[in-house]
């Protein structure tokens, strides 16, 4: 979708956003999979119930894109713009064990600074790529521990309210990579309150977290993490596996033969691949365990 008219064109630059036209959504994904479209990106929170309005009235729909590391991202031209917050300096601020953190701040980065000042509990979800908004919009988890455990207080923009909203951490319910956020609402910042560890002891923590995650996920390759959400008391990548199915391809989408609940993107798959892929794997599972498995990435298909 294209933003051509210069009077709205115009609007966005008053208002901050930074506008790149025909933007490859494939360069901004991890699975490196999708279509082309206007990418907006916001410099000041405040401009966003100005900016949706505008979007709004100008019959313009949107979608909000974090770190693009959990997201199936349709092929061609997308008929959405996407919407992106641009990383503050600085994006973490301490205070005490209260952690500011920006919405766009990279989850692994935000991660190691706190670990550098003492401020631990995050150990497990190093190596999660992404932005920090997208990982509490999933409820990220990974090690036995979730961000939601931690979260104090998050600003959103409330896509019900049009507005900037405050909402307290016991106002939010997290669960098992779901939270009660709407599909819609935008994560602007968060305060964590971690707890206090010495830093080598959160560095020990790290560096088993990475060695786990190295030997079983296909870190160097381009995926979107897990495809599905583990069902009740069973491991999807063990089903998967069992099934026989590590390598299963169609076209360049393949499911990872170091672990199967990674569905990689050997070289020029295709959103259509990757959801044939999806689909497939699904139907075998459903065949032969009668369990529908849940999407964990997030799907934006046309
Ligand atoms: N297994 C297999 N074959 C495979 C993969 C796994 O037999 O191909 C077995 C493992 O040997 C293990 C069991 O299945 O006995 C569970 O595997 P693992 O420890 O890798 O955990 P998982 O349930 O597959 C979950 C999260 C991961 C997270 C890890 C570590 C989900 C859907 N996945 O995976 O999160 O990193 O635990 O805590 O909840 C993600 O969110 O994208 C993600 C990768």
């Amino acid at each position: 979708m294209r933003i051509s008219d210069p009077r709205i064109v115009a609007k966005l630059a008053e208002m901050h956003v930074h506008l790149r036209p025909g933007t490859a959504l494939a360069e901004l994904t991890s699975l490196g999979i999708g279509g082309t479209t206007d990418l907006l990106r916001i410099k000041k929170h405040e401009s966003l119930p100005d900016l949706l309005s505008l979007l709004d009235a100008n019959h313009v729909p949107h979608k909000f894109l974090g770190g693009g590391s959990n997201l199936l991202v349709g092929d061609g031209e997308l008929p959405w713009v996407v919407l992106q917050l641009v990383r503050p300096e600085p994006d973490v601020v301490l205070d005490g064990n209260l952690a500011h953190v920006d919405g766009a701040a990279d989850l692994g980065r935000m991660i190691t600074f706190c670990a550098k000042n003492d401020l631990g509990g995050m150990e497990g979800l190093i190596g999660v790529p992404g932005t920090v908004g997208g990982a509490l919009r999933m409820n990220a988890g990974a090690y036995g521990m979730q961000i939601g455990s931690y979260v104090r207080e998050v600003k959103l923009y409330r896509a019900a309210s049009r507005k900037i909203e405050v909402l307290q951490g016991d106002q939010i319910s997290f669960e098992y990579r779901h939270t009660s956020f709407a599909p819609d609402d935008m994560m602007l910042s968060v305060i964590l309150e971690l707890p206090s560890k010495p830093f080598k002891v959160i560095l020990e923590g790290i560096r088993i977290c990475n060695e786990k995650r190295r030997s079983s996920q296909p870190l160097g390759q381009k995926s979107a993490g897990c495809i599905f959400k583990n069902p009740p008391g069973a491991s999807a990548g063990r089903m998967i596996d069992d099934l026989g199915l590590k390598g299963l391809s169609v076209g360049d989408a393949r499911v990872s033969d170091r672990h199967a609940n990674f569905f990689v993107n050997a070289g020029h798959a295709s959103a259509k691949d990757m959801l044939t892929l999806i689909a497939d794997v699904r139907e075998r599972i459903q065949k032969t365990y009668g369990v529908s498995l849940e999407n964990e990435v997030v799907v934006w298909n046309a």
